[in-house]
């Protein structure tokens, strides 16, 4: 039985470098990078290592840099610190409808507890933030915009600059969560003009449970995790030394892989998947924008199927996929992002998220293919004559 990993924007195998670089921290180096003795200086220069390599992954100092337990703990830190530090100025905070629930939670929650008033920016069918709406709801009283670079769903990339010239403007921090982007497109805060960015590892080939958050320097954050002095004061608790050697590792080799072109190969082997599953499969429909969606991901309906039969047989054939998004228990929750595209619900409840990795080979795809014609054409029968 072949086993197939299409779940690559769930998460994604650990390049074996990343390993290696991770492995010495577990039982050698393992001093705490707070200690002063030999294994603590050793430690701590590590992790001043790291946070190079990923200042130089997104074009940042690495005073910038502040490691987290993942994308989750950035969001959280990014929405709420603003929030905390600059409460005073206002309190209406702007997202959009298809965040990840760590900012959507997030923003929520604090609304739920009188703290802030919040806006929420819808998306056309393609998934896309229009900036003009941005425009229209911002006010003097607005303290944080927080769009996402590119939606996990769909793989949809909004216009992040020019939504972050408009909050400026208006004298605004901006926050991108970029956890689905990043090792997908080449990543630059100074040219992006964005205050906060977040990011985690296990999207681009790192271990999972470990992530920063970019603060620009001068940008007001009052701390999110009391404890220690860690990360400058700012991120109380002793780091996942580890995990954050691993993180740095990864963006090396994701900065690499950019540079030699590896998400173009990428690309074609997914637009070949979609031309094949269109012509072949009929009554289907691709989701998210098609061009201004990142290299590695699928989001397909097929109409009159639920997801979960259909990952369930994909599952039997040895193919992983999911329905949604990564965190989602029950496959049958419908996604809130292709609610707010418009996408009906027949189409909503019947979509398979393909993520391709650079691990992915063309015959891979080819015994997808020839497993989802099969499967589809059964079960459509199998619905047909049930009713
Ligand atoms: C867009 C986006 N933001 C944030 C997260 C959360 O990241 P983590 O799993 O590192 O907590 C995810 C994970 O699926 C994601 O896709």
């Amino acid at each position: 039985m072949p086993e197939i990993y299409l779940n690559n924007n769930s998460s994604t195998k650990v390049d074996p470098a990343v390993v290696s670089a991770m492995l010495p921290y577990f039982h050698e180096q393992y001093g705490n990078p707070s200690n002063l003795h030999i294994f603590g200086r050793e430690t701590r220069e590590a992790l001043e290592q790291a946070r190079e390599q990923v200042a130089s992954f997104i074009n940042c100092k690495p005073e910038e840099i502040y490691f987290t337990s993942g994308g989750t703990e950035a969001n959280n830190f990014a929405v709420q610190g603003i929030l905390r530090a600059i409460i005073d100025k206002g309190n209406h905070i702007i997202t959009s409808s298809i965040e990840h629930h760590s900012v959507l939670d997030a923003v929520m929650f604090l609304e739920k507890m009188r703290y802030i008033e919040s806006t929420y920016l819808n998306v056309d069918q393609y998934g896309m933030v229009n900036p003009d709406d941005l425009k229209r709801i911002i006010t003097n009283n607005t303290i944080l915009v927080s769009v996402m670079h590119s939606n996990n769903e769909v793989g949809t990339i909004q216009p992040i600059k020019e939504l972050c010239t408009i909050a400026h403007e208006k004298g605004v921090y901006f926050h991108t969560d970029a956890v689905a982007a990043a090792g997908k497109i080449k990543l630059d805060v100074a040219d992006l003009g964005v205050d906060l960015l977040s990011l985690s590892a296990h999207k681009f080939h790192g271990p999972k449970g470990v992530g920063a958050l970019y603060i620009k320097e001068g940008v007001k954050i009052e701390k999110f995790m009391y404890g220690g002095e860690q990360e400058r004061g700012m991120r109380a608790g002793t780091e996942n030394l580890p995990g954050i050697v691993g993180l740095g590792k990864a963006a090396v080799i994701a900065q690499q892989h950019l540079k030699d072109g590896g998400q173009e190969k990428i690309k074609s082997l997914r637009d070949y998947f979609e031309k094949e599953i269109i012509t072949r499969i009929p009554d289907t429909k691709i989701n998210g924008h098609l061009t201004q969606r990142y290299a590695n991901i699928s989001n397909i309906s097929f109409s009159r199927l639920d997801s979960k039969t259909l990952l369930a047989n994909l599952d039997l054939a040895g193919i992983m996929a999911s329905a949604g998004y990564a965190c989602a228990i029950d496959p049958l929750e419908k996604s809130h992002v292709l609610k707010a595209m418009g996408v009906s619900d027949e189409y909503n409840s019947s979509q398979i998220r393909f993520g391709l990795s650079k691990y992915t080979t063309k015959q891979e795809i080819d015994y997808t293919i020839d497993i989802l014609q099969k499967v589809v054409v059964k079960l459509r029968n199998l619905n047909l004559s049930n009713t």
